[in-house]
């Protein structure tokens, strides 16, 4: 993913023709659209051929299976156009490397899971996340998934990811900030709700991109 503007659109529109509208009018302001099982379930593969055809397409599978499902799983998304896609690190090694050789045929990303954004991750992800990105960067992963929600967490994690981009959601419906996740660390924010959710998404997407630009600015030239 060419980060430029930190910011990348969750889309979780089901509803085929509102999601390509959404995603059209969000495009100049973002780096990539975070396509989710609503939209793949509803739309089908198909919406990805149709937006990869304009920008990087992010399938967020959160595959969390053995290394040969997942496999033949992100096959399916990469054939039909993603340029990346979200994997659960907490499977393991095996199936985390699994995802990455495979986007690797494809000429695709693999994104890996550490600590999610909502609440619950405390529970069972938190305690262990820093494992999960070790294994992140010892497969190959392009990058992590960690929370905006939190960005002492996110600080920590960055920490141990070295070279590999982070990308954060959690902004807005979630509570969290994109100034203080950027300044914490992550090159992009995900935001979805805050979006497409309102009659103006152009608008609110500019406006993220200009703060996630003020941010990357003012923390030192984007790293
Ligand atoms: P909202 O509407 O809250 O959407 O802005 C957030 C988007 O991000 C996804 N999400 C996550 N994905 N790790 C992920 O890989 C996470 O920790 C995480 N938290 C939220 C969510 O599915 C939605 O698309």
């Amino acid at each position: 993913m060419k980060i430029e503007r930190g910011l990348v659109l969750a889309l979780e529109v089901a509803e085929r023709r509102r999601a390509l509208k959404v995603a059209e009018e969000v495009e100049p302001f973002t780096d990539a659209v975070k396509v989710g099982l609503p939209v793949l379930l509803s739309s089908g593969l198909d919406i990805v051929r149709n937006l990869s055809k304009r920008t990087y397409v992010l399938c967020d599978l959160k595959l969390a299976d053995i290394p040969n499902t997942n496999r033949l799983s992100a096959a399916c998304v990469f054939a039909a156009g993603a340029d990346g896609v979200i994997a659960h690190a907490f499977p393991g090694r095996d199936s985390l490397l699994a995802v990455v050789e495979e986007a690797r045929r494809h000429g695709g990303e693999v994104w890996a899971v550490t600590e999610m954004s909502h609440p619950g991750a405390l529970e069972l992800m938190a305690p262990v996340a820093r494992e999960m990105v070790r294994i992140a960067v010892e497969t190959g992963a392009a990058g992590i998934v960690a929370p905006a929600t939190r960005p002492d967490r996110l600080k920590a994690l960055k920490s141990i990811a070295g070279s590999l981009k982070i990308i954060a959601p959690g902004v807005g419906a979630q509570g969290g900030s994109a100034t203080a996740a950027i300044l914490a660390g992550a090159d992009a924010v995900i935001v979805g709700r805050s979006i497409y959710e309102s009659p103006e998404p152009g608008r609110v997407a500019r406006e993220l991109a200009e703060e996630t630009a003020r941010a990357l600015k003012s923390r030192g030239g984007g790293d």
